[in-house]
């Protein structure tokens, strides 16, 4: 059960639904006053810590790990190693579904990638825990580091993404460039990065023979449960994994990592709990990241501006050891009709950490080099880069054919339009500057993200005293999910939402599926909506069965539940309150479950995307080169919106990372020993508060009946694609100068 109070939001003026209120933040007040507690606050009673030793190379095997001198200091408790590490019922390199990756849990002395754990000191204190590692002082046999798109020989990858096939093709390309009268053909590469979570990995762990209870964050903790059932041997009901809260995951704690499972492994080695942290260095490695990408795009145009043609090719890289492979081009199938489309991908074996599902894993990537050749080609017409998104947006999902939400996104480019003051735009660039004498760029890109919808289960329950329970096993990442649910939650049990205990967090809850490829709310907010729907259609069944019942021979589907009570659909002066229902059968409560799913039916018919439009303006000064980002507007179309409060915010992260991926992000790696050579937050930049422009987000009205029930699509990722593009191609209108390399920093602007 959760052990966390939420704060009781003041209810705003709710015209009976819960659903659509701004509702401000219910873990809010905890979050402030510090009062929520993250894995890394736990301690409990006899608790040791554990500290990594990590790789410090890229490729090879580890000859010498100096163990005495590190056991030998006062405080450490044990070395764990893979000579001596606790036996794993499964081998962490076996591979039985896509999504099973591969884990470093000590199981030899080989070395894959910069920053692999290659050792667990375990000691009474994290002083001790630190210096054992360090008196470790391995020796290594040390293979050359293969690093970069051209290390190694290139191949084309089974599928990319979740997968998808590697390459798609629909019409006749050559054919839509042969017949063009303005094409371009252009390379641009985005940047490896990280996740950089504000909250590291962490887990405490504690066994009490074979049952095994951890505090650590995960965005699916049924998922996590499972994948620890599996390597522990243990049934899944064993596992308590308490994961209320966590600060930040964007696809690196979706699937539980290696360094996570060392925690529990330690714990296990001696017996008493133990908590494991990773340093912000020790994130970049076996945590996943976002792999570089190099794009080539072949686009082409008539005379009409019409597209003739797109050819989207991406080179990306992946790990030695497992497959994940950034579907970077797939982006071209959902946004520009052309009679002729081909997609691609080839990748190359490095030797890094395997690369995985990060913040719009392909949409962002993708976005970034769609945008900015369909801006170049727009110029190549002499038409204004709006007019030419306008004149060739999709009003069908151009590779199927199946009909979806254009019109949605049409009213995005207008109303971002209108707001962020477009047409009084200059079409040539390097035309327009402030009074400081800084040029300034406005630039336009297309935001799109398709509307998922995995399972997940929720139990509700009405008592006798008139309040409801709904229990789901999600947890809070920021993003507001336990607001949003609570209120879907109170809206399907007909009450207020503080009559609704709100019950998340815990594994031992029905499952709540993964929180993400934005599907969050519309995968864990439809089965909160179906379980409510089953225990008042089981309330109403006592009610319009019990002949001293005002709702008796209704049916019940002639009753509404609104406000703790049942109405008769034909005559709402007869009600009853649950209360009254439940007292009259003797029943201390009732109890009723939902579970939800993509309906296949539905997808087969339609293609379900968010969409968007983001414009962006920038301010360059003309002699050093310096970006600033002045003030972004977005206007996203992302169907019924629970609560613009958090949905507004979830926005602006979105905006936020897309200026980040434009101007800011970068890891390094050395291509000679392939080790991160900025893996903290001083070198490896992101915005602060400084760069952070003026943001808008307009949220256009939208009702897609196609979705789910609720008509619920994603916001979590939307925001990063549209706006890397809008700011890349902001920084072309004020300068004049095409960045083909991301991020764009000033010595690539202003150039040798
Ligand atoms: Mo994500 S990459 O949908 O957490």
């Amino acid at each position: 059960m959760s052990e966390i109070a939420l704060t009781q939001a003041p209810a705003h003026v709710r015209h009976g639904s819960n659903m659509g209120q701004p509702l401000t933040r219910r873990d809010g007040v905890v979050k402030v006053t510090g009062a929520a507690r993250y894995a890394a606050d736990h301690h409990p009673p006899g608790m040791l810590y554990a500290v990594l030793a990590v790789s410090s190379i890229a490729r090879g095997r580890v000859a010498f790990l100096d163990v005495q001198a590190t056991k030998a200091l006062p405080g450490v408790v044990e070395v764990m190693t893979p000579a001596n590490r606790p036996a794993l019922a499964q081998d962490p390199d076996e591979k039985t579904n896509p999504f099973m990756f591969r884990l470093d849990l000590l199981q030899s002395d080989r070395v894959r990638y910069a920053n692999q754990p290659i050792a667990v000191v375990i000691a009474e204190t994290l002083e001790a825990a630190t210096e054992g590692a360090a008196l470790l002082s391995p020796r290594y046999d040390t293979d050359p580091a293969r690093i970069g798109l051209d290390s190694t020989g290139s191949f084309v990858p089974p599928a990319v993404g979740v997968g998808n096939p590697a390459e798609v093709h629909r019409g006749d390309v050559e054919a839509g460039l042969a017949a063009a009268s303005k094409q371009i053909e252009a390379t641009y590469e985005t940047a490896l990065q990280y996740h950089n979570a504000m909250e590291p990995h962490a887990i405490v762990a504690a066994w009490d023979g074979d049952t095994l209870s951890i505090d650590t964050p995960s965005q699916g903790l049924a998922m996590a449960q499972a994948r620890l059932a599996g390597l522990f041997g243990i049934s899944p009901s064993k596992i308590l994994i308490r994961s209320p809260f966590l600060g930040g995951g964007f696809g690196s704690k979706g699937f539980i990592s290696g360094p996570q499972v060392l925690g529990v492994m330690a714990a296990r080695m001696v017996g008493r709990p133990v908590k494991l942290v990773l340093r912000r260095e020790q994130m970049f490695g076996p945590v996943g990241h976002r792999p570089p990408t190099r794009q080539t795009l072949r686009i082409a145009a008539d005379d009409d501006g019409k597209l003739t043609a797109l050819d989207h090719r991406t080179k990306t890289t992946s790990s030695t050891f497992d497959d994940f492979f950034e579907p970077a081009s797939d982006i071209s199938h959902a946004l520009y009709a052309s009679g002729a489309i081909s997609t691609s991908h080839e990748a190359v074996r490095v030797d890094t950490g395997t690369p995985l599902f990060m913040r719009a894993p392909g949409e962002a990537t993708g976005s970034i080099a769609l945008e900015s050749a369909i801006d170049e080609l727009a110029y190549a017409c002499g038409m204004d880069p709006l007019a030419f998104r306008l004149n060739n947006y999709a009003e069908v999902e151009p590779m199927s054919g199946k009909p979806f939400s254009s019109k949605a996104l049409r009213e995005c480019y207008a109303q971002g339009a209108e707001r962020f003051g477009w047409q009084r735009r200059r079409l040539a660039p390097r035309q327009m500057r402030d009074r400081d004498g800084l040029l300034v760029g406005w630039g336009v890109g297309t935001a799109t993200f398709p509307a998922l919808m995995f399972e997940a289960h929720a139990k509700a329950v009405l008592r006798q005293d008139g309040s409801g329970v709904m229990e789901t096993g999600a947890h809070e990442m920021g993003q507001g999910a336990w607001t949003a649910l609570a209120q879907i939650a109170a809206d399907s049990l007909g009450l207020d939402i503080d009559q609704v205990e709100f019950t998340a967090g815990t594994s031992d809850l029905p499952d709540a599926g993964v929180a993400g490829g934005s599907a969050h709310t519309a995968t864990a907010g439809m089965a909160i909506h179906n379980a409510g729907a089953d225990v008042i259609a089981r309330i109403a069944d006592l009610a319009t069965n019990d002949d001293r019942s005002p709702l008796f021979g209704a049916g019940n589907a002639g009753v509404i539940a609104w406000n703790g009570r049942l109405f008769r659909r034909d005559d709402e002066n007869r009600s009853e309150s649950y209360a009254d229902i439940l007292r009259r059968a003797g029943l201390l409560q009732i109890e009723g479950h939902g579970r939800s799913a993509a309906n296949p039916a539905a997808q087969s018919t339609y293609a379900m995307y968010a969409h968007g439009a983001v414009f962006a303006e920038v301010r360059v000064d003309p002699d050093l080169g310096q970006m600033r980002v002045a003030r972004v507007v977005g206007a996203f179309a992302a169907g019924r919106i629970i609560n613009p409060r958090m949905v507004r915010s979830q926005l602006y992260g979105g905006m936020i990372w897309g200026v980040s991926f434009a101007l800011h992000e970068h890891a390094v790696l050395d291509p000679r020993s392939g080790r991160p050579m900025n893996p903290n937050l001083g070198e490896y930049h992101i915005p602060v508060n400084a760069d952070v422009p003026s943001l808008e987000a307009i949220l256009v009205e939208e009702h897609d009946p196609h979705v789910n029930a609720l008509g619920i699509k994603g916001v979590g990722e939307i925001g990063i694609t549209g706006t890397a593009g809008a700011v890349a191609n902001a920084v072309w209108h004020a300068t004049g100068v095409r960045v083909r390399k991301f991020p764009i920093t000033l010595d690539r602007l202003i150039g040798p």
